[in-house]
């Protein structure tokens, strides 16, 4: 493994803006994760920060991925016409979809305009968490630079934190539907 024998690469300006947009697109993820499993992290004030600027931290992830994509098209003379750079770039395109419509959504209007859907549409983000990975996967396969392993341990990390959220979000449920369930059940024991 790369890591390992410690045989990274130098990273150019376009990886560079990779990784600015992935930490960015982290931060905005990382304030609602944190709160549902950690919630001592409220008395620091970081999560509420974070929440406060979540919609400027979007924006600017998806400038950010604008650039970086757009020096990689220019930079290998990309044929935006031929089918085959999609595929090829899926995972980055893909991502890069999602950044676009969250960040075209995220204002008042929108909020208004879409009403149940707008939630429906932010839920996105957290596919883009697997695409983005799997796109780093892949496009960094055997040419790891020095930002590689420190953006992959930080969306590994928050993937977890988002399982975990899933997890504790799915007990406080079947908690809260359990006194109904026993209620049913004494109620047919007296039918019986
Ligand atoms: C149109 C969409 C995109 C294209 C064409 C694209 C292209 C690429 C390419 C070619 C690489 C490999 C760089 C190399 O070989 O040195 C790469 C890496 C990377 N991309 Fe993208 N990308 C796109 C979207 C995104 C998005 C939306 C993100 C957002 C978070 C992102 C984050 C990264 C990161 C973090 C790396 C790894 C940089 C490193 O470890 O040095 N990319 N991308």
């Amino acid at each position: 493994m790369q890591l390992l024998t410690m045989d990274l690469d130098t990273f150019s300006q376009a990886s560079l803006l990779g990784f600015a947009a992935l930490t960015a697109y982290i931060l905005t993820l990382l304030p609602t994760n944190l709160i549902i499993v950690f919630p001592i992290t409220k008395k620091t004030g970081c999560p509420q920060w974070l929440l406060k600027y979540r919609r400027l931290i979007g924006l600017l992830s998806f400038f950010l991925a604008v650039l970086h994509g757009f020096i990689f098209f220019k930079k290998r003379n990309f044929d935006l016409f031929d089918i085959k750079t999609y595929f090829v770039y899926f995972q980055g395109v893909a991502t890069f979809i999602i950044f676009s419509l969250l960040a075209i959504t995220s204002n008042d209007w929108s909020v208004k305009r879409l009403k149940k859907n707008w939630k429906k549409l932010q839920r996105l983000t957290y596919l883009a968490m697997f695409l983005v990975t799997w796109h780093i996967l892949d496009k960094m396969a055997y040419h790891w630079t020095y930002l590689t392993p420190v953006g992959i341990a930080a969306i590994t990390a928050i993937i977890v934190l988002f399982l975990c959220r899933l997890l504790i979000q799915r007990q406080s449920r079947s908690q809260k539907n359990q006194p109904k369930e026993s209620k049913v059940t004494v109620e047919n024991k007296s039918v019986g």
